[in-house]
Order: structure tokens, then sequence, then C-alpha cells
């Protein structure tokens, strides 16, 4: 057994509400899933991310879990989830779940009986359950905001205030409770037991609270994320948690732990990839990059430097389902953020996103795409506000929070139905664009997106300098606005401007993100906005 295969692994996310719906309830389905797994085969991934499906209320798109060892009904049952394994293990493809512990949903048992008994009572222990401030109370317990908008503190009818860094409907866990951790260790476990391969870790920066929970003394704090340690995120006391989590992979080879943790700087993320803590942590810096040759060539390097010490691969990654979709974040102007509204230039945002695409897969490290990506999804940026199911579009007053824009459910189709999502429509309106989008109208298309992804993952899989590694070699005589690098055998031209570039061939081409591109006398325009490929 390959117990390293995550080293290069490319992992495409799926959101289990948006991806195949089988039963015609309009949401998506683990049976969906199923069904469409050959379709990730034939496209070239080794393993699928599947966002929460367990019992939830879905006040959070099911980041709110009520039942940690059950599958929520909306998604089918147990069996589903154990069929699903096991077909996609048949098909060689591996199988992460997401893990939630900052948090459970308002609905989990415990949190019940926490509210039922009361104040000074063991169950409040397992949560944040504090007095208010104030001569009555009714101030909450600090100043920490939420991260959906709003104070971080809801108060019960008893006087005491429960935290919650995100909806109320998400009350966070207090890891200071063993009992807290060995629940854990078990729910680790019990997946681990019914073959998962791997957990996405939610919130991985949020368990440990700075002791004290002290405030923070300054208003709008959500835009000190990410820039500043705060006392609920990224506190050292995070790491011994995760040296527990590792130790129960001793007994099941070949799994792994993937963080979701945003931390000031990418040397800081390196601390979760530590060699006895988690694989991976998700590159949100990469994300966040605009497409400008000088800033990819700064946060590679920073992201390669960083992980190169603790001996984890860098992790590349473009769009998840908490950001606008790249193809539209690059149809707008630099710095216009991850939650967006407006289309931008769509041709220009599509044809950038197929040269981002290329670049993100031939850096070394392990790569993830996100749903409908391969199809080059734009954003919906137009949802009517009565349809937004984002409780921070609801939190921040309609201001912030348009996470739904790229939730909306795949077209499989060209016509029919919610375009072959399923036979009961689709819980997010679908825009009349999505059927000349679909999987179908793509298939087979030259020069489609779908089909430029699926050469792109069969090439990156023969090639050998391709895939794991943790150094790239700069060409620095590449023209302004372009990125050159090579690695063994291989080398990669990024033309960032929108302007063709003249340069020399380095090799043969092998794939180019905007069509063939004639070589002439050794020499070759770089098309605007385009990303080549070459054997050398
Ligand atoms: C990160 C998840 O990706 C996001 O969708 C969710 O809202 C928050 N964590 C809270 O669980």
């Amino acid at each position: 057994m390959n117990t390293e295969w995550w080293r290069d692994a490319v992992i495409y996310q799926v959101y289990p509400r948006s991806f195949a719906d089988s039963d015609g309830d309009g949401t998506g389905d683990l049976p969906g899933i199923r069904s469409r797994l050959p379709y990730l085969r034939s496209l070239g991934v080794d393993a699928v991310w599947l966002s929460p499906f367990y019992a939830s209320p879905q006040a959070d798109g099911g980041y709110d879990v009520s039942d940690y060892r059950a599958v929520d009904p909306r998604y089918g049952t147990l069996d589903d989830a154990r069929a699903l394994i096991s077909s996609a293990h048949e098909l060689g493809l591996k199988i992460i779940a997401d893990i939630v512990p900052n948090h459970s949903s308002d609905q989990h048992e415990w949190f019940q009986q926490a509210l039922a008994e009361g104040p000074g009572s063991p169950m409040r222990s397992r949560y944040h359950f504090l007095p208010g401030r104030g001569p009555d109370g009714s101030e909450p317990p600090n100043d920490w905001d939420s991260i959906f908008g709003g104070p971080a503190w809801t108060r019960v009818p008893d006087g005491e205030w429960y935290l919650h860094l995100f909806a109320p409907e998400q009350p966070d866990f207090n890891w200071n409770s063993p009992e807290v951790a060995a629940e854990f260790l078990d729910i680790l476990r019990f997946w681990l037991d019914l073959g998962i391969d791997g957990f996405r870790i939610d919130v991985a920066h949020g368990l440990v609270k700075a002791e004290g929970l002290p405030s923070i003394g300054h208003s709008d704090q959500l835009h000190l994320l990410g820039n500043d340690v705060m006392p609920f995120f990224d506190q050292d006391g995070v790491h011994e948690i995760y040296r527990t989590w590792r130790k129960v992979l001793s007994d099941y080879p070949g799994r792994i732990f993937v963080a979701e943790a945003w931390t000031p700087t990418v040397a800081r993320s390196a601390n979760y990839v530590r060699p006895d803590e988690l694989h991976q942590a998700f590159n949100f810096e990469y994300l966040d990059t605009a497409w400008d040759a000088a800033a990819l060539r700064k946060v590679i390097d920073s992201s390669l430097d960083a992980m190169r010490p603790v001996g984890a691969p860098a992790t590349w990654v473009l769009s998840n389902h908490d950001v606008t979709r790249h193809a539209t974040r690059f149809a707008n102007p630099p710095g216009s953020g991850t939650q967006i509204r407006t289309p931008g230039d769509r041709a220009l945002g599509l044809r950038r996103a197929r040269a981002a695409t290329l670049l993100m897969l031939a850096l070394p490290g392990s790569a993830y795409v996100y749903q409908g990506e391969e199809l080059g999804l734009p954003d919906v940026t137009d949802l009517p506000d009565e349809v937004r199911q984002d409780p921070s579009f609801h939190r921040a007053n309609g201001q912030d929070g348009f996470r739904d824009g790229c939730r909306v459910p795949l077209p499989w189709t060209r016509t029919g139905t919610s375009y072959g999502f399923g036979d009961g429509g689709s819980w997010l309106p679908q825009p009349d664009s999505w059927g000349e989008l679909s999987v179908e109208a793509q298939t087979g298309v030259e020069g489609s997106t779908l089909e430029l992804y699926r050469s792109a993952l069969k090439i990156r899989r023969e090639t050998p300098g391709l895939g794991a590694g943790d150094a790239v070699t700069w060409h620095d005589e590449a023209p302004a606005g372009v990125l050159w690098f090579e690695r063994s055998g291989f080398v990669c031209t990024v033309n960032t401007t929108k302007e063709p570039v003249r340069i020399a061939a380095p090799g043969d081409v092998l794939l180019s993100s905007s069509g063939p591109m004639p070589v002439t006398d050794g020499a070759a325009d770089l098309p605007g906005d385009t990303t080549v490929w070459w054997q050398i």
C-alpha cells in the first residue's frame, strides 16, 4: 500500500447538497455522489473530500452537527455511506470526510442537556457557558465578535451566556473538558473503522481559546482575522490535541488529516503539519493571491519554504464552498475579495481561471479542486436574497456572506429538470447558462474546460517531474509578467499579462490553457493570460 499517496494527491471537494440528487428532493445525497464516482475517476482525481453529511439541522449547511455518528436523512443512511466508501475504493478513489470539532449544533444532545441542567451542571462544562458582565449580567462575558457577524455570545433564559464563534446554532465546545476530547477520539475511530481515508478538520485553528477568554479591546474584529493571533484562533494549545489525534492514525496506515487552519502567516500553518501532527493544511494565502506574476512567485516561494522544514507537502487551492469561484474572482478587479456580487468580465475570468489551474497543478505538492471548477462554472452572483441560505448573509444584514453563489447545484446535462442534478429541481436556482456548461455539453469537446482538466490530470499523473516535491527552479530571465519555472523534465510558463509575450521555447508543448500554441523556429508567442506546460 502506498501510504504516502497524499503527498501529491489531487483532492476533489464535493459539497454533498449540490453534487447529485438521487431521490428528486432537490438536495444532493450520498447515493447521488456514488452514482457519479465513475465521472470523478475519469476526471483523474485521487481522492474526494465530502463536506459534512452528518445529522444536522442545516443552520450552516451541515457545519452544525447534531449527531457525529449518523448520516443526515436528507443525504441517506450509514449504509449509503458504507456503499459510497466501498465503491470509491473499488475505483481507486479515497474518501475524506469533514469533521467539525470546534462546535456542534445547538440541537446536539449534549447542548440540549447543558441547557436543561442549568448553571454549574457538569453538562455545561462541555461548552463555554459563563455569567455576563455588568451589574445584572446583561453584557456578554467578553467583546468577541462572531465570524458571521454580531456578538459571539447568546444569553439563555437562566441568565448565562454561551459562546459561538459562528452562528448561535453552533455553540463552541470547551476543549478543556476531557469528555469532549475523548468523544472526538471515539468519533474518529468510528469513521476510520467504516473505511474513511482521512478527515478535513473544520476550524482546526479554533478549538483552544486563550486562558480566561480575554477581551480583544477592538471593534471590527473580522478585519483583524488573518493578520493577528486572536484569543480564539491559532492558540498553541491546539497542537497538543492534534498530537493525540495523530496517534490514533498509527492503527490506520495511509489515513490522513487536512487542517482548515486560518493563521496570520503560512509559516504558522506549518505548525499544524509537523511530523507528529496533521498531514496537510490548506494554503489560503495562495487562494487569496491576485493574478500577478510577482505576487504569485512570492506566495509559491513562501509556501514551499514554510513546509520544507517540517517535511509536509505544500497544498494549492483556488476555490471551495466558502469563497466566490475563481472564474469570477479573476473576472473582477484585484482586491475585490472572496465574497463578490458582480459577474465582472466572464471571458477574462474563465481564461485566467484555466491558466491558474494549470499553474496550480504544476506546483509541487497536493492540489484541491472544488466541484464545478472543472466545468469553468462562474459564481452565481445574482441569486435573489430570499433564496440565500448562508447564515452570515442574514446575520450581516445582506452585506456579507454570499457563499450560496458557489453552492448552486451542478449541471450534468444540457437540458432537463435541474440540468441532470436530479428529478425534483434544485435547492438553489440554476442560471440559464448552466446547460451549456454541463458535463454533457463539454464531454469530448476539444478545448472545453472539462477536457482541459482531464488532460492536465492525465499528464500530471504520467509525468514524473510533476506531483510531489518541495522546490521549483525559477528562470530569472523570464519576461516581465511571466512566471517560468522548471521541475525535473518539465517547464511551466505563465503569462499573467493580457498581451502575448515572445519566448524561446524551452521544449515541446504538452498542454496550453488557451488552445494550441504554434512554436516556430524555436520561439513562440505565449498568449496573454495563458499557462503552457512543456516537456524538456
Ligand atoms: C469553515 C467551513 O468551511 C464553513 O463553511 C463553515 O461555515 C465554518 N467553518 C463554520 O463551521
